[in-house]
């Protein structure tokens, strides 16, 4: 047996072959002669990627629970807080641009925004944040239109958990076991109640464990928007966005919001 790696391939290598590294690494097009668009550029595919890996485990989370599966469903809401965390460490090249550094670029995006971020909108759409205009801006990419319609008419990853607590003969409201899942998870007292009884009975039982796996991801989702909102804050101050909304403002709004509301309210309870 040869002491060093193989060199002699046929054709490309198995680990092209696997991981496509040649397509990965000339998806790279900045749009001005500054440097620093550079890490601009990669950290936003980067975290397109992590997107995808955790709309991937959320997705596998819901179909396990659907099925009453949960050691599945927690491997997956596990594996992904540690996409989450690893997601969030990504921000760190962006989170400290001057004004000045992030203008040598900025007009480059023209109208270019993460606000029209597909597979983010994934991601809010399995949280239970859905909205049919968010398909709008998608109407000319067909396949990206089609997987977010698909999402947004099936249940979130937060209405199977719900489901699910309901088999196991916990008292989720009819009104929210019927609800359209077309439309935004609003909070219920009824679900309030039900993890409030949750969070004090055995925290081994199986909707404990759940509820905070639920709550680790929730926790990670909320440090992501915040982290973002402070790189914006320090990169354009209170400009308007190239997505054309009010900037900062929006997104401050969009932070305040708590993922998978009841988890947080039902803690006054226990
Ligand atoms: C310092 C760099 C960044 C700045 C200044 C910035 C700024 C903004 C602003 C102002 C908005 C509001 C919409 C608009 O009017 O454009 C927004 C939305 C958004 N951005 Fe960024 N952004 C930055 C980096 C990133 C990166 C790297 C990503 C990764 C993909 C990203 C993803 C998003 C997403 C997903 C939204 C929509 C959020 C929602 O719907 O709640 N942003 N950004």
């Amino acid at each position: 047996m040869s002491e060093t790696p193989n060199l002699d391939f046929a054709g490309t290598t198995p680990y092209e072959d696997y991981v496509q590294a040649d397509v990965l690494t000339h998806l790279q097009h900045p749009l001005s002669d500054d440097p620093g668009e550079m890490v601009f550029l990669v950290t936003t595919q980067v975290m397109e990627l992590w997107f995808t890996v955790i709309v991937h485990e959320w997705q596998t989370a819901a179909d396990a629970l659907r099925a009453d599966d949960l050691d599945t469903a927690l491997a997956a809401l596990r594996r992904s807080t540690y996409e989450l965390k690893s997601l969030n460490a990504s921000w760190e090249p962006l989170a400290h641009l001057t004004p000045a550094q992030f203008n040598s670029y900025r007009a480059a995006l023209g109208e270019g925004s993460g606000f029209q971020s597909a597979m983010y909108r994934r991601m809010e759409f399995l949280l239970g944040e859905k909205s049919a205009s968010m398909l709008v801006p998608h109407r000319g990419a067909p396949r990206v239109h089609d997987e977010l319609e698909k999402a947004l008419h099936e249940p979130s990853l937060y209405d199977e958990v719900l489901f699910h607590l309901h088999r196991q003969g916990l008292e989720i409201p009819a009104h929210v076991l019927t609800r359209d899942v077309t439309q935004r998870y609003e909070p219920d007292p009824g679900v309030e109640a039900v993890w409030a009884a949750v969070y004090s009975g055995d925290p081994q039982a199986g909707p404990a464990r759940l509820g905070e796996a639920l709550t680790e991801v929730a926790e990670l989702v909320w440090r992501w928007r915040n982290d973002h909102l402070v790189a914006t804050r320090r990169a354009m101050g209170s400009k308007q966005g190239t997505g054309g909304s009010a900037g900062v403002a929006w997104l401050e709004k969009r932070a305040r919001k708590n993922v998978f509301p009841e988890l947080w309210t039902a803690r006054s309870h226990v």
